[in-house]
């Protein structure tokens, strides 16, 4: 059986406990649980996970700066978003659950990132689909 669901957790060092997510896609849906282990607030130190193509990464993380912590730093309706969690502070997880139709088995398509300004450089990982 394949692992349908995973814990990313996220820290005040601008950092997930991960660099990688697999994704099975004998699993018709998969489950993203963000945490956030740190005590920096919210409007400090707040994380989100998006998931897109690498390659819409960063105009995604772009348009969503000018969004404001009120709208997750999210252009949410932007169609190349492929799954989100709103940004959490300390202490506080969001859950994500999406269809895994919409992703490609095999090459290096993918990948999740945090949207807070300025997060992107360090908080960002692949996505492998198989
Ligand atoms: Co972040």
């Amino acid at each position: 059986m394949a692992e349908c669901s995973v814990t990313v957790d996220s820290t005040d060092e601008m950092s997930y406990s991960t660099k990688e997510i697999t994704i099975d896609k004998s699993c018709r849906e998969f489950t993203i649980r963000l945490t956030h282990s740190g005590s920096l607030p919210k409007n400090v130190m707040g994380h989100n996970l998006v998931i897109a193509k690498t390659a819409d990464m960063q105009a995604i993380a772009t348009e969503g700066m000018s969004q404001g912590i009120e709208k997750d730093y999210l252009k949410t309706d932007d169609v190349r978003i492929i799954a989100y969690t709103k940004v959490i502070g300390p202490g506080e997880e969001a859950v994500v659950r999406f269809d895994t139709s919409a992703l490609e088995a095999g090459g290096d398509n993918y990948s999740f990132f945090c949207t807070f300004p300025g997060h992107i450089a360090m908080m960002k990982g692949k996505v492998v689909v198989k």
